[in-house]
């Protein structure tokens, strides 16, 4: 009896612990995926900036008089290394996207190896 419902109580253990690890690997599983390689401006790059800078930064309303939307005004904030400032919070820098989260690493990485590669318009 007593036998019975110690291993009652191991199976529960690792059915909780299973579960957790299930949920660890999924929230890995994104950055384990995230592909920095030859990122197109088009692509990789306008699709980040739409979502999460040119609601402030869009043509026409250039926010603190600055404009990211269109390749030839983002470029200017890419070589001036303002860009990679801003999104990872270097203290040198206003922290962007203003009043929200800082972007995810893999987004973060994205753009870095973007304008590493000298912001290609691709
Ligand atoms: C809620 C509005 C808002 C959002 C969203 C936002 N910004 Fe800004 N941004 C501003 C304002 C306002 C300024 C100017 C004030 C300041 O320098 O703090 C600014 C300034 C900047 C500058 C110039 C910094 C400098 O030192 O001259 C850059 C570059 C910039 N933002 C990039 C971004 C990027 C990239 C994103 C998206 C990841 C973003 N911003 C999202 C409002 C915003």
């Amino acid at each position: 009896m007593k036998k019975q419902f110690l291993s009652a109580i191991a199976i529960s253990a690792i059915l909780v612990a299973g579960g957790c690890y299930y949920d660890v690997e999924e929230d890995l599983y994104p950055e384990v995926n995230c592909t920095t390689e030859n990122q197109s401006y088009a692509n990789d790059i306008v699709p980040i900036l739409q979502t999460n800078c040119y609601v402030c930064h869009g043509q026409g309303i250039g926010l603190g008089n600055v404009t990211l939307e269109g390749y030839n005004n983002l470029k200017v904030y890419a070589d001036n290394g303002k860009l990679v400032g801003v999104i990872s919070h270097d203290s040198r820098f206003p922290a962007m996207p203003q009043g929200a989260a800082k972007l995810s690493a893999c987004n973060i990485s994205k753009i870095t190896q973007w304008v590493t590669d000298g912001a290609p318009n691709n």
